[in-house]
C-alpha cells in the first residue's frame, strides 16, 4: 500500500494557491494536511473553496504540527522567505511558486537546502507553455541576435518585472554572452490580465514573436502536482527548471 504525500499549502486563499490547493486536495496520492493565509487565517477552507476539505487556515507554519509535509508556497516574498526557511529547518521538502526573492535570499535558501538535505523546487512559472517557450526562445536565439520581452499581469501583482520575464532575459543573455540587464523587459499591470508574455526577436526585415497566455490559474496545477510528487527525489539541491519535473506526453 502506498501512503499519500502530506501537503501544506501557503497562500491557500490567494488567486493561485486556491487553484493549486484544490488540485492537491483532489489528487488521489496527496493529502492536504494544512493551509496558511494572512487575512483569512482562522477561516474554514471548505467555506472559502466550496470543497469538502476539513482544514482551518493558519497564520504561521508553527501552528501546523504535522511531523513532515511538502510545503507548497504561493504567497509573497517576505513571509515566504521566513516560512520556507522554517520548513527546511523542520526537514520538510519545499515547492515554491512565490516570486520576487532577492539574490541573497535565493542564495541562503540554496545553502539551507544543502545543509538540511531537503528537496526543493523553486520555479518562477509552473505552466507548461512558459517552459516550452523558454526552449523555443533558446533555439531562436541561435539565429537572432536581438530580442525584447513583454510581460503583462493583473494590477495586484507585487513584483515587476515578473520572475518569468527575468528568467527569459537571463536565458537569452546567457545564449548571447551579454548581461541580462541589456535585454529590455516591458511590464504592463492592468485589471483583466492574468499572466501573459511575449518575446519579440528582430533581425533585418523581419520579426519573430512568441507568445504565451495564461487564461486561468489552473495552468499552474499540473506542474505543481508533478513537483510535489518528485521533490523528495531532489534532496540536497534546488530545482529551478520545470524540464526536470514534467514528462513529455
Ligand atoms: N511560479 C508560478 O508558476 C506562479 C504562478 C502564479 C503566481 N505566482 C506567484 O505566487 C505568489 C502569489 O500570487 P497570487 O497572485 O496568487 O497572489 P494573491 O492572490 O495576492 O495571494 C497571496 C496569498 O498569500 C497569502 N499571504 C500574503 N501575505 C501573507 C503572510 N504574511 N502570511 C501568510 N500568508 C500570506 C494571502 O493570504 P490572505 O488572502 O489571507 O491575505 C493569499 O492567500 C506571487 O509571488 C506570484 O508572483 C507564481
Amino acid at each position: 500500500m502506498t501512503t499519500s504525500i502530506p501537503v501544506v499549502v501557503a497562500g491557500a486563499s490567494g488567486k493561485t494557491g486556491r487553484e493549486v490547493g484544490k488540485a492537491i486536495a483532489h489528487a488521489p496520492d496527496m493529502e492536504l494536511v494544512g493551509a496558511i493565509a494572512a487575512h483569512y487565517a482562522g477561516s474554514a477552507l471548505k467555506d472559502l473553496w466550496s470543497e469538502p476539505v476539513s482544514v482551518i487556515l493558519q497564520r504561521n507554519l508553527s501552528d501546523i504540527d504535522a511531523p513532515y509535509a511538502v510545503l507548497v508556497d504561493f504567497t509573497e516574498r517576505h513571509s515566504s522567505y521566513q516560512r520556507v526557511t522554517e520548513a527546511i529547518v523542520r526537514g520538510w521538502d519545499i515547492v515554491v511558486g512565490t516570486t520576487g526573492f532577492s539574490a541573497d535570499e535565493r542564495g541562503s535558501i540554496d545553502s539551507l537546502v544543502r545543509q538540511y538535505h531537503v528537496g526543493a523546487v523553486m520555479i518562477a512559472n509552473f505552466s507548461l507553455g512558459a517552459w516550452v517557450m523558454e526552449q523555443l526562445a533558446q533555439q531562436a536565439s541561435r539565429y537572432f541576435k536581438k530580442a525584447e520581452v513583454l510581460e503583462a499581469h493583473t494590477d495586484t501583482k507585487k513584483d515587476k518585472p515578473s520572475g518569468t520575464a527575468a528568467r527569459m532575459a537571463q536565458i537569452l543573455a546567457e545564449s548571447w554572452e551579454i548581461n541580462a540587464v541589456d535585454i529590455p523587459v516591458h511590464s504592463i499591470r492592468l485589471p483583466g490580465m492574468v499572466a501573459h508574455q511575449a518575446v519579440v526577436f528582430g533581425t533585418m526585415g523581419q520579426t519573430l514573436t512568441m507568445r504565451h497566455d495564461v487564461h486561468d490559474r489552473t495552468a499552474y496545477a499540473q506542474g505543481v502536482l508533478a513537483a510535489v510528487r518528485k521533490v523528495s527525489g531532489f534532496r540536497g539541491r534546488v530545482v529551478y527548471d520545470l524540464g526536470e519535473i514534467i514528462d513529455p506526453v
